[in-house]
């Protein structure tokens, strides 16, 4: 399966954070937070990639992440020349999509919790699978009901009066007749191509599957400064108490057989000396026991 990471956006809410650097390359305690999103794909067993952005920050993530050889991934990079929409993320990225299977994660959305999407992609085999995840406040997000049997039975976005508590995250998978449904969508009245009508669709045509998330999963997003800061000290808390890292991308790699454990530590070697080299020269040690 492809994998899309779609980091563009406007990040208004972090103004004036966003000023000069896009939402998705602000630090969320330790690593930049697009590492996280990242993570939860390779963790999944994508190795192809593609990263959309706008014309503004797309140079900086190739900075960041460069062509992803030495991580044992394939990075390509888009540009989305405005915020119009999730779901245009599959046109943009059709070419590189081909004729294969797609899962796209929002770069500010920060997953944690084992094995929650494992499921989810080991059973994939046609139609779409989203997620439905409990929160307090669902207005702010596309919003699942379910039937008494556990079927999604409607979505709708940002809804004033939400059917449920279900949200659902930024993580979705596709077959690919994801382009040509998009292909087919109108936008909103916001202007948007709208992924909740990419999930609509799967929907009426009867191939949606909805997984819901367990109760002690993470989902964070990191779109206001509260919430961006409550993300870290998330973060901080369980990777002081545990002595791992989330979010670490060489390490994900490493676990998924992407790259070997002399790989990992030259790459380790060839950072700074700093907690992060130190922590993956940790996990190749462990290995090597
Ligand atoms: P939002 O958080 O809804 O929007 P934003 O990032 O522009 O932030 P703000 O509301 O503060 O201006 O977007 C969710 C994610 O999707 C975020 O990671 C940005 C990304 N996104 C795009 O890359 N392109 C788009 O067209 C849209 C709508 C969102």
């Amino acid at each position: 399966m492809k994998g899309i990471i779609l980091a563009g956006g406007a990040g208004s809410r972090l103004f004036p954070l966003t000023l000069v650097a896009s939402k998705q390359l602000q630090p969320v305690y330790d690593k930049p937070m697009v590492y996280y999103a990242l993570t939860t794909l390779i963790e999944n067993g994508v190795r192809e990639f593609c990263l959309i952005s706008t014309p503004r920050d797309l140079p900086r993530f190739r900075q960041l992440l460069g062509t992803g050889a030495s991580w044992g991934l394939s990075i390509d990079y888009r540009e989305q020349a405005r915020p119009a929409g999730i779901a245009q993320a599959f046109l943009i990225a059709e070419s590189f999509i081909g004729g294969d299977p797609v899962t796209l994660i929002l770069g500010d959305n920060i997953f944690y919790g084992a094995d929650s999407f494992k499921r989810a992609f080991a059973e994939f085999q046609g139609g779409a699978s989203i997620f439905g995840y409990r929160v307090t406040d669902p207005d702010r997000y596309g919003v699942v009901e379910f039937d008494e049997t556990g079927r999604a039975v409607s979505i709708e976005e940002k809804p004033k009066a939400p059917r449920s508590n279900y949200a659902v995250p930024g993580l979705y998978l596709y077959d690919n007749q994801v382009v040509e449904t998009t292909r087919n969508l109108r936008p909103s009245a916001r202007g948007e191509l709208e992924i909740t009508d990419v999930n609509i669709a799967y929907m009426r045509r009867g191939q949606l599957r909805v997984h819901k998330l367990s109760r002690g999963f993470a989902w964070l997003d990191a779109g206001t400064s509260s919430s961006l800061h409550e993300a870290s000290a998330y973060v901080q808390t369980i990777e002081k108490r545990q002595g791992i890292k989330i979010g670490c991308p060489e390490e994900a790699a490493f676990r998924r057989g992407f790259v070997g454990r002399e790989d990992l530590e030259k790459l380790a070697g060839r950072m700074p000396n700093c907690e992060y080299r130190d922590y993956l020269l940790r996990v190749v040690a462990e290995a090597g026991r």
